[in-house]
């Protein structure tokens, strides 16, 4: 419960950052490496491209260059911060978190560090927790990062899941912050009853890396891609409408839409069912693909460095992933 003397405080998103590896890998690379082509991955999906790590490049390299950027737009310092949540499925290592990682490498040595494991919806699930640590008053400099290394756990023989993902990270800093402007409301939703809709099947405590021989085990992303797709499109609209419904909005008063960009049809079908015209939902998957827990920040630092956004406006971000995850969050700029 918040407490009567922080009921004005909300988390503001003060910076942003975002970066990407520099290899491009285009459909026509894909063309060469699976039975596919760039006709039917841009028709299915809207991706042109994506980037991929180098392999002396690591998620938790990205993660601080994105996470220096949005230090660099709050005009804050390293020390400034007190808690960072990492999004992210694919850690530099099983133990340390990557959060501690990312937490040396920038510096951040008054924080407190975790990494958040919730597929795509990583982001906004850290910023819904970012909030409610400013809203109860224990945290006030709050750095929320979305990264991934995707290609490190990608079947590069698999048509069905190579041509949709992509390696990147993005960051904001949220500060505590009296008045109407920052996060008016976040939703968060899981169903574990569905995980193995998509999921990596070995590689964790119950199938571990040196329990197999022969390169038998499964450590790449499994999905049913079309399950996967009408979950999305249905929770994905939903949990938007309940984030408007929460802060007393209509789907009318959203200046722009930041969706994980998983697919474009998805992001179609869904700003459908929510009432919001396509042209005002924000899309780059055809540059990135889908980047799981780093399409949200870096669609939202894209649009932001745009300059398409104005103080006032509001911003309706939602994600969908394997958990399966969902969330939502409404934000008045
Ligand atoms: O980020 C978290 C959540 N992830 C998502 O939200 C992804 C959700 N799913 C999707 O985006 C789509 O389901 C996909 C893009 C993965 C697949 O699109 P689809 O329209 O659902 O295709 P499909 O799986 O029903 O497959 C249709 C056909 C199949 O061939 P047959 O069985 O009809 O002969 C596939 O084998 O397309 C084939 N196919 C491909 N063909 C060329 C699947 N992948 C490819 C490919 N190139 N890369």
């Amino acid at each position: 419960m918040v407490s009567v003397m922080y009921r004005n405080r909300r988390g503001r998103i003060t910076g942003l950052g975002s970066a990407v590896p520099e290899h491009i890998m285009t459909n026509h690379d894909l063309e060469k490496m699976v039975d596919t082509t760039d006709e039917w991955i841009q028709s299915r999906t809207g991706i042109k491209e994506r980037r991929i790590c180098e392999k002396y490049e690591s998620m938790s390299d990205l993660a601080v260059a994105a996470g220096r950027r949005a230090l660099e737009m709050a005009g804050l310092g390293p020390k400034d911060v007190d808690l960072l949540l990492l999004g992210t499925v694919t850690p530099d290592h099983r133990l340390p978190s990557t959060a501690c990682i990312v937490q040396k490498k920038l510096g951040l040595v008054n924080a407190a560090a975790l990494d958040i494991v919730a597929a795509c919806a990583g982001f906004l699930h850290g910023l819904s927790i970012a909030n409610s640590f400013i809203r109860i008053g224990q945290y006030k400099r709050v750095m929320v990062i979305g990264a991934e290394k995707l290609s490190s756990c990608t079947d590069f023989t698999d048509r069905n899941t190579c041509v949709l993902f992509g390696d990147g990270a993005g960051a904001a800093v949220v500060e505590a912050s009296e008045g109407d402007r920052g996060i008016l409301s976040t939703f968060l939703k899981s169903d574990g009853r569905l995980s193995e809709l998509l999921w990596i099947p070995h590689g964790g405590s119950i199938a571990p890396p040196q329990s197999f021989h022969n390169g038998d085990g499964d450590f790449f992303i499994t999905m049913s891609g079309s399950e996967v797709f009408r979950h999305a499109v249905r929770q994905m609209s939903d949990a938007s409408l309940k984030a408007l419904d929460m802060a007393g909005l209509k789907s009318e008063d959203v200046t722009v839409m930041v969706p994980h960009q998983a697919n474009i049809r998805i992001m179609e079908s869904a700003a459908r069912r929510i009432g919001i015209p396509i042209e005002r939902v924000f899309m780059n998957i055809d540059k990135y693909g889908n980047t799981s827990a780093a399409s949200v920040p870096i669609a939202l630092d894209e649009v932001v460095r745009s300059g398409r956004i104005k103080e006032g406006d509001i911003l309706l971000m939602a994600a969908f992933g394997g958990g399966l995850t969902w969330a939502s969050a409404t934000v008045k700029w």
